[in-house]
């Protein structure tokens, strides 16, 4: 059996519990979610958990990194469910502030990332990882942890929140966790939610595309992207990206370079947009 899960609103109180914390000598560790939590947010919380004493979980759906036409009101959101789920997890605390103690009245600074924000979800979404840089300083800043854990599900933000670290000397590391998958190898994302039953059950063709695409690339094959491509448009996804990129860098990658690469796509299904990579 497992207690409540003790919540913070305001930056004074999570504050207060950090350094209580701190003064222990305890390490902590921080996993930014955008709650409706689901079995991959869990699995973060647990290796949070075996890095370090104390876990925090941030529950924001951020709104500067939605556009306008976006689906930022129709977000899944479930604070009670994710509560009931933390708390079989053991995260020690949430911070779960509302928009006006994130963004008070006349915020006005924002981190504009370059670098591997160029490109792929940053051609598609470009407000968007101005939008999640600054949200993640801002929780680095108000948590302070030693680690901050992410999935690889979304690999070009991983990149970004690493850059962003490295650039501006922020004192944590990033730790990641391979993505969580259903059986038949849709990635989980709280957007699922979204997909009809048919839609559902065409999801799994893009991991299944993307993993024939890193092997066409292993084996030295050429057209496997324009391929892959086809296939999900013949199953009536519309493909925004599918590309084979330098795994650290994200730049494209250079045939017989020694690098290690990694695929990326995104397509819409329907009105949901999926995204998902895997290593080449
Ligand atoms: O991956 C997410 O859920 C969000 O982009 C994050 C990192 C919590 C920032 O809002």
């Amino acid at each position: 059996m497992s207690g409540a899960v003790p919540l913070a609103r305001e930056v004074a109180q999570l504050r207060l519990q950090v350094c209580t914390w701190r003064a222990a000598g305890e390490s902590l560790a921080l996993v930014p979610t955008m709650g409706a939590l689901h079995r991959g947010h869990l699995e973060l919380v647990r290796l949070a958990k075996a890095r370090c004493r104390r876990a925090v979980v941030s529950i924001f759906v951020n709104p500067t990194q939605f556009a306008p036409h976006e689906d930022f009101e129709r977000y899944p959101r479930d604070e009670a469910g994710d509560l009931a789920k933390l708390a079989e997890v053991g995260c020690d605390l949430v911070w779960a502030p509302d928009r006006l103690e994130m963004y008070p009245d006349g915020f006005a600074t924002r981190i504009v990332p370059g670098g591997s924000a160029e490109g792929l979800e940053g051609e598609f979404r470009p407000h968007f990882f101005a939008g999640v840089a600054t949200i993640c300083c801002k929780l680095f800043t108000q948590v302070a942890p030693d680690i901050a854990v992410f999935g690889e599900k979304d690999y070009q933000q991983l990149c970004v929140v690493r850059q962003m670290v490295r650039d501006l000397n922020l004192p944590l590391d990033i730790v990641e966790l391979a993505t969580v998958r259903e059986p038949d190898g849709l990635a989980l994302s709280s957007r699922n939610a979204y997909l009809s039953a048919e839609e559902r059950r065409t999801a799994p063709l893009l991991h299944r595309v993307i993993a024939d695409v890193a092997r066409g690339v292993t084996q030295g094959r050429g057209a496997v992207v324009a391929e892959g491509k086809a296939a999900l448009e013949a199953a009536g996804f519309k493909v925004d990206y599918l590309e084979v990129r330098d795994a650290e860098t994200l730049l494209p990658a250079v045939a017989g370079s020694g690098r290690r690469l990694r695929v990326l796509a995104a397509a819409w299904l329907g009105k949901t947009r999926l995204i998902d990579n895997v290593p080449a």
